[in-house]
């Protein structure tokens, strides 16, 4: 006889269940808390006769299977997954719709299918006349590309079982229902039983799995970051979607480095990879050069990259200034303009600050506080930065700069691009000298200024 399966609800926030949907829970009172879940009714009896297949283990007794990574043949891909898919895992892709997901995979199932392996490619948002015409687009006509419009969770995955490809690719885990839960595709329930039962299809048959989540309106991923914990990788693709420059960036990944990233560019005949970005942020930076831009050596995952930062400082028309930052946290930007109002005296309470990282691009790490600054200093001096010299260094609160990671690779990087200076934290230590370039160590933030721009 089939397990009789029926769902509940249960508030998400202290627990309690409920044959139906609640608005407020009569438990803790927390309002729209409760969400549909599976409840298996398991008597005493059922779990008498589960089956005790994977007992406690010793380290030494535990047989390593070497994991098999297949190559996507597409090079900033690979990287950004940690040198290729690795069979029977499960990854989610996320990002705003309309920045490129759908292309990306259907350009690696074609890559993939190019090197005899089998794609199936369910889409759940699309026609197949409709995949088919973005094929045309991208050059993909593999005859061992699959492909399967289906939303209904059942069938596909009776299909994948069936079939057994190499790949799959769910397009999109927001717009498949499972037929064991009521409520409709896209709910926090639906998204989150799919992806269950999908990482189990993953590991039992191992097959790899993308599955593609569009980031909602506030951020996350369908909903409440539901995705992320159960996958194995978590791959972000980022970028404004009016610009053509798209990156992938590896958040979480299970089998390899994260926080890597992948530089492409969206063209007529679908993503091109972009094999040195430093190259492409910097194109306009020597014939554009004005007062407020400088260039910093970001570090992302095991690359590092010159990106140009700017600031706008200027008298306010308004009762409170603005701050703005694109490409940099906020927060960031606040607590260097306290460190400069206070060390070194720079009061801009009646000034507008704009700031801006160049290409679309984000960077999250306190080694670019430093070319912060100086791009505020820089502007409000109105001075034009040397266009030769490169900067890295985090700010601490009492104005001293503080050391990086990956310091020998963001020099040999700035060298490499053409840059004859770069300005360091003192207490960076440099193993092996890299020829061609001076690099000039500053312990203050006041020191920095003296060294750069009033020199
Ligand atoms: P798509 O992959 O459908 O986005 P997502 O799946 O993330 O929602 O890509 C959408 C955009 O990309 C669309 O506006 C058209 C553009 N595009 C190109 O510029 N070139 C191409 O070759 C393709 C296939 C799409
Ligand atoms: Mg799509």
């Amino acid at each position: 006889m089939a397990k009789k399966i029926k769902s509940k609800y249960v508030c998400q926030n202290c627990g309690y269940e409920s044959a139906g949907y609640l608005g407020r829970c009569p438990d803790c009172g927390a309002w729209s808390s409760f969400t549909e879940e599976i409840s298996e009714n398991f008597s005493q009896a059922v779990i008498n006769k589960m089956p005790d297949v994977n007992p406690p283990m010793k380290l030494s007794e535990i047989e390593m299977n070497t994991e098999i990574r297949v190559k996507t043949h597409i090079s900033e891909f690979d990287r950004v997954l940690g040198g290729g898919i690795v069979q029977g895992s499960l990854i989610l892709i996320a990002g705003d719709p309309g920045i490129g997901k759908s292309t990306i995979l259907l350009q690696t199932a074609g890559k993939l299918c190019e090197d005899g392996k089998k794609v199936l490619y369910v889409s759940a948002e699309e026609s197949a006349s409709q995949i088919k015409l973005r094929a045309e687009r991208l050059g993909v006509k593999s005859d061992n590309l699959y492909i399967f419009p289906q939303t209904n969770f059942e069938l596909i995955k009776k299909h994948i079982e069936d079939m057994k490809p190499d790949l799959v690719v769910v397009d999109s885990i927001q717009a498949i229902y499972t037929n064991l839960i009521q409520s409709s595709a896209g709910s926090v329930s639906q998204i989150r039983e799919c992806c269950n039962f999908l990482m189990e299809i993953a590991k039992t048959n191992n097959i790899s799995i993308i599955v593609i989540g569009h980031v909602t309106k506030e951020g996350n991923i369908a909903g409440p970051k539901v995705l992320e914990h159960m996958v194995d990788t978590v791959i972000q693709f980022e970028g404004d979607k009016y610009k053509s420059y798209r990156i992938l960036r590896s958040i979480k990944n299970r089998f390899g480095n994260t926080s890597e990233i992948g530089v492409f560019e969206m063209g007529e005949k679908g993503l091109i990879e972009i094999i040195n970005p430093s190259q492409v942020f910097l194109k306009e930076y020597s014939r554009t050069q004005t007062p407020g831009s400088t260039i910093i050596v970001t570090s992302e995952g095991t690359r590092p990259l010159l990106v140009e930062i700017q600031a706008l400082v200027g008298t306010t028309p308004y009762p409170a200034p603005r701050r703005i930052a694109n490409g940099v946290d906020l927060s960031r930007v606040l607590q260097i303009l306290a460190v400069l109002e206070k060390r070194i005296g720079l009061n801009l309470s009646k000034q507008d600050v704009y700031v801006n990282v160049i290409g679309g691009i984000d960077v999250n790490e306190p080694a670019a506080d430093l070319g912060i600054a100086l791009s505020i200093i820089t502007c409000v001096r109105d001075v034009v930065f040397d266009s030769q010299t490169a900067i890295v260094g985090e700010i601490g609160l009492s104005g001293e700069i503080r050391g990086v990671s990956h310091i020998e690779k963001r020099i040999t990087e700035a060298q490499k691009l053409g840059f004859k200076r770069i300005i360091i934290p003192e207490s960076n230590e440099i193993q092996t000298k890299i020829e061609g370039i001076e690099v000039i160590k500053v312990s203050r933030i006041i020191e920095a200024i003296t060294k750069s721009i009033s020199k």
